[in-house]
């Protein structure tokens, strides 16, 4: 039987979406897409440029603009892609704290929406594609022919953020984590436009229960 040829990945923030797309990408020869690059990268260009992320027709402009380039690695430093806005290299500029507490307000407007799904949707339609985002299976690639949402717990999932900040060498503090996790998936699932939510013909992994070799093994079974 052949394999699925678009693989859509939903789910929470640092739910391990990220790991999971990567290595079935990797695993089935696909382009691994990771669309929340996207919204971070129109959020650090947002500030950047001084523009108050409450100015939705302003964000919007830029999100209609701005030149957002996803290309395979160019140096060995942990990263699964370059991220390019206007050229500019802003892979690990998107990781700051600053982009994190900004991210999901912006990822509520429409207009930002609609720029970055059409994009979205243009590169997942060519195939053989593993796209990991929050709206991937109900909005940018309904047609998916594989729809996985992963999800677990708050406080896993905060947990899992704080031991990869401490592993980096920076410090953490796990509660403040934990109240930007909350805060995040408040935002995402309550918005109006695409919120966070499993499509009704989506397969439901549960990564609490779940280290990531055993649900990446789950993952292959479905594409099988
Ligand atoms: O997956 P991530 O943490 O890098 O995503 C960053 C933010 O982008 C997240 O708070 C919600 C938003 N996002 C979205 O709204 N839709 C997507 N398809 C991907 C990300």
């Amino acid at each position: 039987m052949p394999h699925p040829y678009i693989i859509a990945i939903d789910g929470p923030a640092a739910s391990g979406k990220s790991t999971l797309g990567r290595r079935l990408a990797e695993c089935l020869g696909y382009l691994f897409f990771d669309t929340g690059v996207m919204y971070r990268a129109v959020t650090w260009v947002t500030l950047q440029r001084g523009v108050a992320v409450t100015n939705e027709p302003a964000v919007t402009q830029l999100a209609e603009t701005v030149q957002i380039d996803i290309r395979p690695p160019s140096i060995e430093d942990g990263r699964a892609c370059d991220v390019l806005a206007d050229g500019i290299d802003i892979t690990w500029e998107i990781r700051t704290p600053e982009v994190e507490r900004n991210v999901s307000p912006v990822s509520v407007y429409r207009g930002v929406r609609q720029a970055l799904a059409s994009q979205q949707r243009r590169i997942g339609m060519r195939g053989k594609v593993v796209m990991v985002g929050r709206d991937i299976g109900t909005v940018v690639l309904p047609e998916a022919d594989l729809k996985i949402y992963l999800d677990a717990s708050a406080e896993e999932r905060a947990r899992r953020r704080y031991t990869e900040v401490i592993k980096r060498g920076e410090k953490a503090d796990y509660e403040e984590i934990l109240a930007g996790v909350r805060m995040r998936d408040e935002i995402d699932s309550t918005r109006a436009f695409s919120p966070l939510r499993a499509a009704a013909d989506a397969v439901i992994l549960d990564s609490d229960k779940l280290n990531a070799d055993e649900v990446f093994a789950k993952a292959e079974d479905l594409c099988r």
